[in-house]
């Protein structure tokens, strides 16, 4: 059964906190009202806490984008798990293409985080992705597929249920070339088939999973038509409101056009 959306804004190494002040009252005066969708915005650390305080009555949650696994300490340049959700995030994205290509980040350690996420309090969202050369080779399901056991290892069904996945493939992000709606349609049906082998096919319909690549307005109503598409991790297109907003109504009006 298709849920209501969830979109998140990913803002990556972007948006001072002037900026986040900006996009905060931009976001007010298209008052998009209460919004029958899940909406995040993960802004850098930096402006985190200027997000919390113009966020409040928004209908928008916040997200950080990575967070160390240990809780306090000796670890120079980190940021806990504690301290995110105390700064007012119930969100955290883990394993981000950009973080597993430029900064190290393995199946160890993307484990190690979500395991920290959830002592926390915060719903992980968990990314996955080929790259073009692995899409090309004809790879693309076998790389989903360890991604995803490095993910999923380790946690009980119970746990994974509230875990929330985000299909990027590294082709599509920040290149303008989106996966089509039944690209990224057959690679989300096997993310949930995988699912439902791990924790029954009933849990596994209520798990989120988000496609990320390229989103716009002009494709959001698309890809969300389809069945395993519950909503959007968005990057460039979320630095401002107004395109942010109108993904979101896309997805709204595709949401009903589903259920009705
Ligand atoms: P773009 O929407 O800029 O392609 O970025 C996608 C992404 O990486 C979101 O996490």
């Amino acid at each position: 059964m298709k849920k209501r959306p969830f979109v998140a804004g990913n803002w990556k190494m972007n948006m001072t906190v002037p900026m986040t002040r900006a996009w905060f009252e931009e976001w007010l005066r298209l008052s998009p009202g209460p919004e029958d969708a899940e909406m995040v915005v993960c802004p850098p650390y930096t402006s985190l806490w200027e997000a919390a305080r113009r966020s409040t009555g928004t209908g928008i949650w916040l997200g950080a984008q990575n967070l160390y696994w240990e809780e306090a300490g000796a670890f120079t340049g980190e940021v806990s798990g504690p301290m995110l959700a105390d700064a007012g995030c119930r969100y955290v994205i883990i394993g981000h293409s950009e973080r597993r290509q430029y900064f190290g980040e393995t199946e160890a350690t993307v484990q190690k985080r979500i395991a920290a996420a959830i002592r926390a309090g915060l719903r992980p969202i968990v990314c996955v992705g080929e790259t073009l050369p692995q899409r090309e080779a004809g790879q693309t399901l076998e790389v989903i597929q360890a991604q995803l056991e490095g993910g999923l290892s380790g946690f009980t069904g119970e746990t994974i249920g509230g875990f929330i996945f985000a299909y990027e493939p590294v082709w599509a992000i920040g290149t303008g070339r989106t996966a089509t709606p039944e690209q990224a349609q057959e690679v989300h049906q096997a993310v949930r088939g995988r699912l439902a082998q791990k924790i029954g096919k009933p849990a596994a319909g209520c798990v989120i999973i988000l496609y990320g690549g390229s989103v716009k307005p002009s494709n959001a109503y698309d890809l969300f038509r389809k069945p395993d598409i519950d909503g959007f991790l968005v990057g460039g297109a979320s630095l401002e409101a107004a395109p942010f907003a109108e993904i979101v109504k896309e997805s709204i009006r595709a949401y009903y056009k589903e259920v009705n």
